[in-house]
């Protein structure tokens, strides 16, 4: 049998600790495949092997049909071996965007407990039910805290006078980017999963303490579980009426309908990153490796946003994020993107983000304040009349 391991590269690892306190392996004795913590590794201190092994089976039982799959495995790899489709994220059904153990999107009941398929070793006589219909979904989240400045879409004019959001993140990215600024946040996979009340009822108390205005869920990528940010949101506005109620998002895998049901459940406010105007840029920043679905994530951001400004610009207040770094981006570059906001509203509030070194791009340099200052002259030429950089 041909079967992908993966394997500790001692000239690389640090001893940092996150695979002991962060991403932790669920099967430490017989590696799995699932990959999680070879995306996760700081220090990318991980290789991918394969090998061939003699053939062992296991008997699991799907929805009271026994099946024989190959052992040891990922429940995802056994699950998809037998025929189970794994879709995708914007669906709500069952997916698995992020193969990291912190987006709960891919769980399953397995023996009677809600449990994530890509990360979970099978077992002889595992017993697992699909149909998660009546149950509540969960998901990792940090915080919440109390946040100063807020996200992409945090309207300018609030911003300055004291905590202006109360904020919550949520584990679990479907994008690589190697200079992730909250790593420990999207490789998590190992704190306690909650339910969409318990987070809305955590944020809505912190945001009252700190008397903030608006409430914010960003990541991660938050809108990997649809089933748990819908139900966020719908608590969330129980608790928070009047709130102005923020999504911070990459934009990758929304589409027109999953927008419609996050403003019908309460969401007023929408942080979309692009990042990017071309796809090479694109690649270097979220470290995808196919070009096909980089192209393809990069324009559904672009067409979001677009969709976002067209239809609720009178309902929902809409911010675009960019990832500065002239390790990535041309001036040429900015001017495209530019001239590809000023095309769909040049009133559109920007945010250019200055990447810092984090992750695994630790040699990173951040901007000076005179490079970012002639970032925000670019983007003001081209017309645009709301360009925040963060310095
Ligand atoms: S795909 Fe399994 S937790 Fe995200």
């Amino acid at each position: 049998m041909h079967r992908v391991t993966v394997e500790v590269d001692n000239n690389k690892c640090r001893n940092c600790g996150f695979c002991n306190q962060v991403n932790i392996c669920r099967s430490p004795n017989q590696c799995i495949g699932c990959l999680s913590c070879y995306y996760a590794c700081p220090y990318e201190a991980r290789k991918i092997k394969t090998e061939e092994t003699e053939e062992e089976y296991v008997e699991i039982l799907v929805d009271n049909v026994r099946y024989r799959v190959p052992y040891p495995s990922s429940l995802k790899d056994a699950l998809t071996r037998i025929g189970i489709i794994f879709d995708s994220p914007s669906t709500g059904r069952l997916s698995a965007p992020c193969n990291l153990g912190g987006c709960w999107a891919c769980s399953v009941l397995v023996n009677g407990e809600l449990e994530r398929t890509c990360i979970t070793p099978i077992e002889d006589g595992m017993r697992i039910e699909l149909d998660t219909e009546d149950i509540e979904p969960l998901r990792i989240i940090h915080g919440p805290q109390p946040h100063k400045v807020g996200g992409k879409a945090t309207p300018w004019w609030e911003v300055g006078y004291g905590y202006v959001e109360a904020a919550i993140w949520t584990a679990g990215c479907n994008l690589r980017c190697p200079q992730c600024q909250n790593y420990h946040v999207t490789y998590d996979n190992s704190s306690e999963a909650v339910t969409p009340r318990e987070a809305a009822i955590m944020v809505t108390v912190c945001s009252r303490r700190y008397n903030t205005r608006g409430v914010a869920v960003s990541g991660g990528e938050p809108t990997l579980n649809k089933k748990w940010l819908l139900k966020f949101f719908q608590e969330l506005r129980k608790l928070n009426p009047y709130k102005r109620l923020h999504l911070d998002s990459n934009g990758t895998i929304l589409t027109r309908e999953y927008v419609d049901e996050l403003v019908e459940s309460g969401c007023n406010n929408i942080g979309v990153e692009p990042k990017a105007c071309r796809v090479e840029t694109y690649m270097m920043i979220t470290g995808l490796k196919d070009y096909d679905l980089a192209r393809e994530y990069l324009e559904n951001s672009w067409n979001i946003l677009k969709y976002l400004v067209d239809q609720y610009s009178e309902k929902v207040y809409v911010g675009a994020g960019f990832a500065y770094n002239r390790e990535w981006m041309t001036l040429e570059e900015l001017e495209e993107i530019g001239d590809r906001i000023a095309s769909i509203d040049q009133s559109l509030q920007v945010t250019v983000l200055d990447y810092f070194p984090s992750f695994r791009r630790r040699w990173l340099k951040r901007p000076t304040v005179n490079e970012i200052l002639r970032v925000k002259q670019i983007l003001e030429d081209k017309g645009l009349r709301t360009v925040i950089v963060q310095t």
